[in-house]
């Protein structure tokens, strides 16, 4: 049985950028997955054909258990997605734009007042609630955003670029959010550059790169596919460095690579603590000071930089600031 969400072959082309070139998802009930990818991957464009508010060229979708082609206003009704269907207006306070959302969505005031307090108090707006929108902040603007989308705890989330321009407390908290969300049964979406962000709370990783998904696992699947563990040391003098590649290079596994400006050598290892250990005893033995020394696993960031060939790039805060969550 198909996911929460699921797509086949999703094709989208605007003039002549094939921004969807067949993208294939299946994220199950209650999961978390992160659609990660370079600037201009197509991860909004994804993210729009799935939430209704683009129609692909090609392809299935299914959300909720809906045709999204077939029936999209009953999709719209099982979904959210922050910063789209919860516009923020300039003019309403915090407050009375989650109240709205709650009215929109055939709330009882009372009930809708209750969950508008807990969702300020919850996003750090408590202090806010009551000044008009229009003199938020950024960041202020962006939690509110979020805190529309859940108003209405509908079963499937998207998020694109949820914590795009927060501080990292902020950010902390959020997550916080998220999982509470997930362990209710949410399923949800969400796109980021932060890889640490996927790597914390994601069940699975897509990788999407000129609109295909190239790699998808869990972040441990997709790390193993790397490469292996590695051993790094900064000599304490430069003089070292010679004497230091030779050792590495008679453990290592692979080619040892050196930063002379760091004074950082790297040399692919298996056999990960106890030659550490041997490593550390040739390096002593031979006089080589060492200012660090350690076992590596590859991050989030190799497993990107290798299947891409870019690095991920957070959007600067300015840009993150003026951005609607769904372009
Ligand atoms: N409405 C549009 N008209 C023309 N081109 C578009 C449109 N929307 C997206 N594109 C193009 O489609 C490609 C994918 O864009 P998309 O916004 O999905 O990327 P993204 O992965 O979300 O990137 P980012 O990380 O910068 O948000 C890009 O080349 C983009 O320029
Ligand atoms: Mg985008």
């Amino acid at each position: 049985m198909p996911g929460a969400i699921y797509a086949e072959g999703l094709v989208k082309t605007f003039g002549d950028v094939r921004a969807l070139d067949g993208v294939d998802l299946d994220v199950p009930e209650g999961t978390v997955l992160g659609l990660l990818g370079p600037n201009g991957a197509g991860k909004t464009t994804t993210v729009r054909c799935l939430t209704t508010l683009l129609r692909p060229d090609r392809g299935k979708a299914v959300v909720a258990g809906v045709d999204v082609l077939k029936h999209p206003d009953t999709v719209r009704r099982s979904i959210g997605l922050s910063g789209q269907f919860a516009a923020v207006d300039e003019y309403l306070t915090g407050r009375e734009n989650l109240q709205m959302v709650g009215q929109l969505y055939q709330m009882k005031a009372k009930a809708a007042k209750q969950r508008a307090a807990d969702l300020l108090e919850q996003f750090n707006l408590a202090d806010a609630a009551d000044r008009p929108a229009k003199t938020y902040s950024g960041g202020m603007r962006r939690r509110l955003d979020l805190a529309a989308a859940l108003v209405v705890s509908p079963p499937v989330m998207f998020m694109d670029e949820p914590t795009t321009g927060l501080d990292p407390r902020n950010r902390q908290q959020l997550w916080e959010v998220i999982k509470q969300l997930v362990s209710g049964g949410t399923t949800l979406l969400l796109t980021t550059q932060y890889l640490e962000e996927a790597d914390h709370l994601a069940h699975d990783i897509a990788v999407v790169d000129h609109g295909r998904v190239i790699a998808k696992g869990t972040s441990d699947q997709l790390k193993a596919r790397t490469g292996g563990e590695r051993v790094e040391v900064v000599v304490h003098e430069r003089a070292h460095i010679a004497d230091a590649a030779e050792v590495l290079r008679g453990f290592g596994k692979g080619e040892t690579t050196v930063e002379e400006h760091t004074r950082k050598l790297t040399v692919p290892v298996t056999g990960g603590a106890k030659l550490l250990a041997e490593v550390i005893r040739e390096l002593d033995t031979r006089g080589i000071e060492m200012d660090d020394i350690g076992l590596r696993r590859p991050t989030l960031d190799d497993v990107f930089l290798s299947l891409t060939g870019h690095m991920a790039e957070a959007a600067d805060q300015d840009e993150a600031n003026g951005k609607e969550a769904v372009k």
